[in-house]
């Protein structure tokens, strides 16, 4: 378990190329900024705020100017071929910036950096990227950058990670929060449920934990800094192994004073557990009424194919205990439309799924074969025009529940946390829109006046 951590030592030198970086940049640069921009999911956000952590430690302040910038950094997404293509015309307007100013680092990292061929591309055909570096050196930032600085040359730090290695956990990395109310805490870091389609353990490594004092340090740490919603993030949080499970951690993270809520990313249905279940009864207020529970289809021979260890029984099993402990809790979920051999047929199992579970949202993805990846592999790819009548047949299905769902609420006095602008979120995460401007990360309470399928309209009454 130890040797997954990173030394203490090499965090200490991280501080010294720290403070070395300071002292180069003081001289280069009359006010050295940083532009951090992010694709991808929450996960890379928060490896975002950790390097913008570090970028500040190095000397730089946070700028949303990038045209100004002295160090842009891009975190970029695998997890679908959009995803890829919008990481690189991401990184492809900063050419003019570099052009410009030539002085200007420019760093690309995250899931699609971390694949050779990716960082090959990109060394070929962006030449103006001064840095490329994987998912498991981020913590290094400061070395890397500095011996950027210092030669003056193009450098790569992508070391495939193969399906052995472990990856590395880093403590201490200073964050860079976005927003002073809300916070999202890494309990663990890759992923070994290699579903048939995903390149996430091919690109973030194996599975690994982090220590359950520090977590919990953390979340003390941002409850008494006043932050009100939370969210733990894990690929699997199900599967977190720390020297307590994940059901125990929730539940110490939730039974601190004050008003907060925790939320947390994702569960697997494999293991969503009853334990999990009671816990979350437990804690009404602390732990917010949301599921997210990735089905990813409704057809057994599917979900087999896709590596899934569940059952369409098994997952509806689950969801009915969800319900039986918290009547009020909304349920969303994952889907993919147009795995590899899906029949028609077979697709309508899903369409019938998202009707008996009716769920309060689903986020539907087209399938994208991702290079290494098995299903990739697979033979009958179905057309496009058939997954986009599928996507198109889903979201049009869900239209109705997610209406449904939001009528349920109407004349309700439910709390909400503002997220100002007039916008707020309950703790089914639904997004209420206020009659009355109430400050961000404020908890107050609204009487729901008007529904519709994706939101909700309240009157502020306190
Ligand atoms: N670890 C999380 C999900 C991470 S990826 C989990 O297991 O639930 C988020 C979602 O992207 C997945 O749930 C899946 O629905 C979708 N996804 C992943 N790989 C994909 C691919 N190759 N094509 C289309 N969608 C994909
Ligand atoms: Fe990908 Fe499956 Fe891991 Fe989620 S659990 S990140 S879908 S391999
Ligand atoms: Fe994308 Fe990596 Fe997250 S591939 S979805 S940023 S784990």
């Amino acid at each position: 378990m130890t040797d997954i951590y990173v030394s203490p030592q090499v965090m200490e030198s991280q501080k010294e190329y720290a403070c070395r970086v300071r002292e180069i940049i003081k001289e280069k640069y009359s006010s050295p900024t940083v532009f951090l921009r992010t694709f991808g999911c929450q996960q890379n956000e928060a490896d975002t705020e950790r390097l913008g952590g570090i970028a500040v430690e190095c000397g730089y302040t946070l700028t949303d100017d990038e045209e100004s910038a002295d160090l842009i950094i891009i975190n970029t997404c695998a997890i679908r071929e959009h995803a890829e293509k919008r990481a690189l015309s991401g990184t492809g307007q900063f050419k003019k910036i570099k052009k410009d100013r030539p002085n200007t680092v420019i760093a690309v990292c995250g899931c699609m950096a971390q694949q050779e061929y990716r960082k090959d591309q990109i060394k070929n055909s962006y030449p103006y990227v001064d840095l490329v570096f994987g998912t498991d050196k981020n913590h290094l930032l400061a070395e890397m950058l500095y011996t950027v600085l210092k030669t003056g040359k193009r450098q790569y730090y992508v070391s495939g990670l193969s399906h052995d290695k472990l990856g590395v956990i880093a403590e201490d990395v200073p964050v860079l929060r976005s927003s002073d109310y809300k916070a999202w805490v890494s309990i663990m870091y890759g992923c070994n449920n290699f579903c048939s389609y995903c390149v996430v353990p091919h690109v973030r490594g194996r599975e690994r934990s982090r220590n359950s004092a520090e977590i919990l340090k953390e979340i003390k740490g941002l409850i008494d800094a006043g932050y009100k919603d939370i969210t733990l993030l894990g690929q699997n949080v199900n599967s977190y192994k720390g020297d307590m499970d994940f059901p125990e951690l929730l539940d110490a993270a939730a039974s601190a004073n004050g008003e907060y809520r925790i939320r947390f990313m994702t569960s697997h249905p494999k293991d969503a557990s009853d334990k999990l279940i009671e816990v979350m009864k437990n804690h009404p207020e602390t732990i917010a009424r949301h599921f997210h529970l990735p089905a990813q289809s409704g057809n057994d021979r599917i979900l087999k194919a896709m590596n899934r260890k569940y059952t369409r029984e098994k997952y509806l099993e689950t969801v009915k205990k969800i319900r039986a402990a918290m009547p009020d809790v909304a349920i969303t979920t994952d889907i993919i439309c147009g795995f590899p051999t899906e029949t028609a047929e077979e697709f309508e199992d899903t369409v019938s799924l998202i009707k008996e579970v009716g769920y309060d949202m689903i986020y539907t993805f087209i399938y994208s074969p991702r290079p290494g990846t098995v299903a990739a592999k697979m033979e009958g790819h179905i057309p496009h025009d058939e997954q986009v009548r599928r996507f198109k047949a889903l979201s049009a299905a869900q239209d109705e529940i997610s209406a449904e769902k939001s009528k349920s609420y109407m004349g309700k006095t439910v709390k909400v946390l503002s997220d100002g602008n007039q916008e707020a979120r309950n703790s089914q995460n639904k997004i209420v829109t206020l009659d009355k401007d109430v400050p961000a990360g404020t908890f107050v309470k609204v009487e729901i006046t008007e529904t519709k399928a994706y939101g909700l309209k309240g009157k502020v009454i306190n």
